[in-house]
């Protein structure tokens, strides 16, 4: 199925005279599935899964360990799970900074250049750094900029990760940063910023914001649930355009840079051999080469990282390690059904590492 699919879109793509194959499921996409459908992806930590449907949980549900981090309100949480759980119920208290509140603190995100103040030029001026600061393009994309579009309050995310002016784009950012989202983040001060020493060829990242008033639907796209329209050669390709990952929860297959879960929900294929589950059955994380995940090697250090060039510094700390490490610390449970956890983990048995779990 899966593989006659693609055959199909090679055809069609190098042809050109077919239909494009439809990669959705239409009967599943009347169950209106979003991030917060917990029959097709796991709940945020910080949420609890009811009834198929990701509800806030109580602070005191959180683990207990983690260090303190403030919010924009300056109000100091006991960690970031019990801030995230606040947030849950109270949308205007975000994330600010991981560390105690000191006085003053802000981090802002702000358009330059528009023509409408929903387009322009992103720049950032993060909570420790007293300048503003131009975003690179070269790793910025739709994941990113969904995240500074509702971080500024436009609740479908960006329409494009572009923005139209040349003379604007044109112009070099030799200081700008890097900057990397999962794509469900509720302030871009979630997301993980980083310096490189090489910038000087860069152009500043700019993003126009959705606004459906202005961007009127094509008759080939695809309605998101939160009612943002997207091109439907977007969907299914593991990348959340909706921004409610809506486009990638019925899929009888993906597009390429997609991987498939046996959900028929399509993640992205860096997910996949990443040490943290994410198909609802854990079948990204299945079939690993090699006993131990990239959990381990990889710890601390950003995905997508462009490696052999000059070494990116950190500028805050990595809250989606945060979150994972959250993740992985409460019970394996989703709609009451307790899931098998893969056995890649070495496990040890009377002081000995155990020879693989035999499979008779
Ligand atoms: C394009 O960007 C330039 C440089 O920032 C700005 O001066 C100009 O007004 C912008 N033009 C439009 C049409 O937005
Ligand atoms: C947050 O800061 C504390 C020190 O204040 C540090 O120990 C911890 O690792 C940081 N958390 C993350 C996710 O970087
Ligand atoms: C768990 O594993 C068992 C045996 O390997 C299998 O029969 C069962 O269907 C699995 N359950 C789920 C939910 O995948």
């Amino acid at each position: 199925m899966r593989l006659h699919l693609l055959l199909l879109l090679f055809f069609c793509s190098r042809l050109g005279f077919c239909e494009e194959p439809d990669f959705l499921i239409k009967k599943c996409l009347s169950n209106r599935y979003t991030h917060q459908s917990c029959s097709k992806v796991f709940c945020q930590p910080w949420e609890k899964c009811v009834e198929g449907a990701c509800m806030c949980k109580l602070p005191y549900l959180c683990p207990k360990s983690g260090s303190s981090v403030c919010s924009t309100s300056h109000r100091l949480f006991r960690n970031y799970c019990q801030l995230k759980t606040y947030e849950c119920l109270h949308p205007e208290t975000k994330f600010l900074i991981n560390g105690t509140c000191e006085k003053k603190e802000t981090f802002a995100v702000s358009l330059e250049s528009g023509e409408l103040p929903s387009e322009g030029i992103v720049r950032v001026k993060l909570v420790n750094g007293d300048e503003q600061a131009y975003l690179c393009n070269s790793k910025w994309s739709i994941t990113e900029a969904n995240v500074v579009c509702r971080h500024l309050g436009h609740a479908q995310g960006a329409l494009h990760h572009r923005y139209a002016n040349d003379s604007a784009i044109r112009m070099k950012a030799p200081h700008c940063l890097d900057v990397t989202c999962r794509g469900l983040e509720s302030s871009l001060s979630e997301c993980a910023f980083s310096k490189r020493a090489d910038t000087h060829d860069e152009t500043p990242a700019g993003v126009t914001c959705y606004l459906r008033e202005v961007e009127p639907p094509s008759p080939d796209s695809f309605e998101c649930v939160n009612g943002k329209f997207v091109s439907r050669s977007k969907t299914c390709d593991g990348i959340n355009d909706c921004g409610d990952q809506s486009d990638e929860l019925c899929c009888r297959a993906c597009r390429p840079g997609g991987f498939h879960c046996t959900s028929d929900v399509c993640i992205p294929e860096d997910h996949r051999c990443d040490g943290e589950m994410d198909c609802i059955l854990g079948d990204d994380e299945n079939n690993c080469k090699g006993e131990e995940s990239s959990e381990t090697q990889d710890q601390g250090v950003h995905r997508g990282e462009v490696r052999d060039q000059e070494p990116a510094r950190a500028l805050n700390d990595n809250m989606d390690n945060e979150r994972r490490r959250i993740k992985s610390l409460i019970p394996q449970i989703t709609c009451g059904m307790r899931r098998n956890i893969s056995t890649r983990r070495k496990r040890i048995l009377g002081g000995k590492a155990a020879v693989k779990a035999t499979r008779t």
